[in-house]
């Protein structure tokens, strides 16, 4: 082993070099293409087995990649990961206040548009309108990827929208058409509950965007027992619903890869392409609503979005454009 690495770092190197080639693989082997000594390997195999990996080891034959766990750390996000920026540059924790709050520091401190941020656990998860997040170790995704865009930041509210619709997107593809749908601006329903909510945070200063901070959370495998009792019958997990577990990171990783390619297709020309999938997906097409902001509240008929990602309403007969807001469904 080159005395320049940790063995941290070393079993890092070692678990990659074992993962790609996927057969048994002889210490003499491993030994020589680390220029290394078996004491070194079977450390390093030894951390690996602390990190939850499963691995074959047979002294007299070698060693074998077999699994590895479904753990939210850089290096399983990264590994296979097919986007150009978003995910790229990873950091992972095990328990954060707010993984928003690690991306502000982050995104102040210069961090590159596509860095994201990972927790486990979240001891003080925030969502919306200064609500809770409530944030179980181990079962959730809680993620924040930093933006950098050079629009307006007008534009910044259709950023929420693009990201529930990625969203949407990939939590579709585990279930039959109708049963996602996207409760504008921001939240994921499944079966008719909320199992996703997103949090997108703007800073600006003379009118350019400095940073955009999208704070996404899933509840994944969440037992009843994880919600608080105030949740219990409006929120759900994708393990609920579907009656199986779901494996974390390549659920990560595939909304890494659609929100990417949504986030490229709005820089370009907002949500225009993305208009009759946005209604098709949207819990709120033809039903009486009523949406409150800081300038009050109105009641009328979701009709469509526009390419903003604003609500188009429906009252007396008048079309009217609501750019943010939160949703009340009327009882027809
Ligand atoms: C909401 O529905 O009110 C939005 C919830 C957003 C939760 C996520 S979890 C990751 C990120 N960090 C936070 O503190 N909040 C967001």
């Amino acid at each position: 082993m080159s005395k320049l690495l940790t063995l941290h770092e070393f079993a890092d190197r070692l678990l990659l070099y074992i993962r790609r080639r996927r057969t048994m693989l002889t210490f003499d082997e491993l030994t020589r293409h680390f220029n290394s000594d078996r004491d070194s390997i079977n450390a390093a195999l030894a951390l690996l087995a602390t990190w939850d990996y499963r691995l074959v080891v047979r002294s007299s034959k070698g060693v074998k990649f077999v699994d590895a766990p479904d753990y939210l750390t850089s290096t399983e996000i990264t590994y296979g990961l097919k986007t150009k920026s978003f995910g790229q540059r990873c950091y992972s924790y095990r328990t954060v206040k707010s993984t928003n709050d690690i991306a502000a520091q982050l995104a102040e401190s210069g961090a590159a548009e596509g860095t994201l941020v990972t927790a486990e656990e979240q001891t003080r998860g925030r969502g919306r309108l200064g609500r809770v997040w409530y944030s179980a170790p181990g079962t959730g995704i809680y993620a924040t990827l930093i933006l950098r865009p050079k629009f307006s930041p007008d534009r910044a509210p259709g950023l929420s929208v693009m990201t529930s619709l990625a969203l949407a997107r990939t939590l579709g593809r585990y279930f039959a058409a109708g049963e996602v749908q996207l409760k504008w601006p921001n939240d994921i329903l499944v079966h008719g509950r909320k199992v996703s909510g997103i949090l997108t945070e703007l800073v600006a200063e003379r009118n350019k965007i400095s940073y955009v901070l999208v704070g996404v959370g899933i509840n994944v495998n969440h037992g009843a027992g994880h919600f608080p009792t105030e949740l219990k019958q409006t929120a759900t997990s994708l393990r609920r619903a579907l009656k199986h577990k779901v494996k974390r990171v390549p659920l990560l990783q595939s909304f890494l890869v659609n929100l990417e390619k949504e986030y490229e297709t709005y820089k370009k020309s907002n949500l225009t392409k993305s208009l009759s999938l946005l209604k098709r997906y949207s819990s709120l097409t033809g039903r009486r609503i009523e949406v409150s902001n800081g300038d009050g509240s109105i009641q009328g008929t979701a009709i469509e979005f526009d390419a903003s990602g604003a609500l188009i309403l429906e009252r007396r007969g008048q079309r009217l454009r609501i750019a943010a807001g939160e949703v009340t469904v009327k009882k027809t």
